[in-house]
């Protein structure tokens, strides 16, 4: 009994806390599938997505070509790097949007002069469930409906075994 039991608690508890961690963060992925790249509008894509302190941004470009600079305002406007508190150039990065604010963020070799400029404005709230599922901008992570079919089929898998 308890032999059998235990191990099915603890991949219910690892379930759980996968169900958790996706659920509670967005990550925005700038520019959807276009990515980080010059010639697009990053305002249009930001007025598209409402974002919530813990969820993350997310750059995806040709490390050889492109970066990420974290700037403040005059640095977004001017295309600056100048007294910047972060930069990134993995070619994906994924950067954690902790405070309630509005953040700026560029790319420091040039590229902003064609566009590669965004900034977004993080709300304190976590999103209430009716909106997030209306919010296009959540279709990046995975549905939890696909997640209770794994919890659903790892218990199932269980019981048979059992
Ligand atoms: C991007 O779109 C916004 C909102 O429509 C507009 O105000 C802005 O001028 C555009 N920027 C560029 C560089 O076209
Ligand atoms: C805004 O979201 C809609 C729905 O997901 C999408 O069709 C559209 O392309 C998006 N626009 C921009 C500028 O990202
Ligand atoms: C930013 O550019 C504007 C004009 O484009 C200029 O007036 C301003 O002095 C610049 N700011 C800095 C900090 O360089
Ligand atoms: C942005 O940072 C630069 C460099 O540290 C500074 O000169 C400028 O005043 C700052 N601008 C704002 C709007 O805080
Ligand atoms: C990038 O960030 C690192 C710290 O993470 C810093 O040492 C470095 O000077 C920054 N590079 C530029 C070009 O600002």
């Amino acid at each position: 009994m308890m032999s059998t039991s235990a191990p099915l608690l603890h991949l219910a508890s690892a379930v759980l806390l996968l169900l958790l961690s996706s659920s509670s963060a967005t990550d925005h992925i700038v520019g959807a599938n276009k990515g980080w790249n010059p010639g697009l509008n990053y305002t249009l894509w930001a007025n598209n997505h409402t974002f919530y302190v813990g969820d993350l941004i997310s750059f995806r470009y040709q490390k050889t070509q492109y970066n990420v600079f974290q700037v403040n305002q005059t640095g977004y406007d001017n295309c600056t790097t100048e007294g910047a508190t972060g930069n990134w150039s993995s070619g994906k990065d994924f950067i954690l949007l902790d405070t309630a604010k509005r953040y700026y963020f560029i790319c420091g070799n040039g590229g902003c002069f064609s566009g590669m400029k965004v900034s977004v404005l993080v709300h304190a709230l976590p999103p209430p469930p009716k909106s997030s599922m209306a919010d296009h901008t959540s279709a990046a992570a995975p549905p939890p409906r696909v997640l209770g079919v794994l919890f659903a089929a790892l218990l199932s898998v269980c019981f048979g075994l059992g």
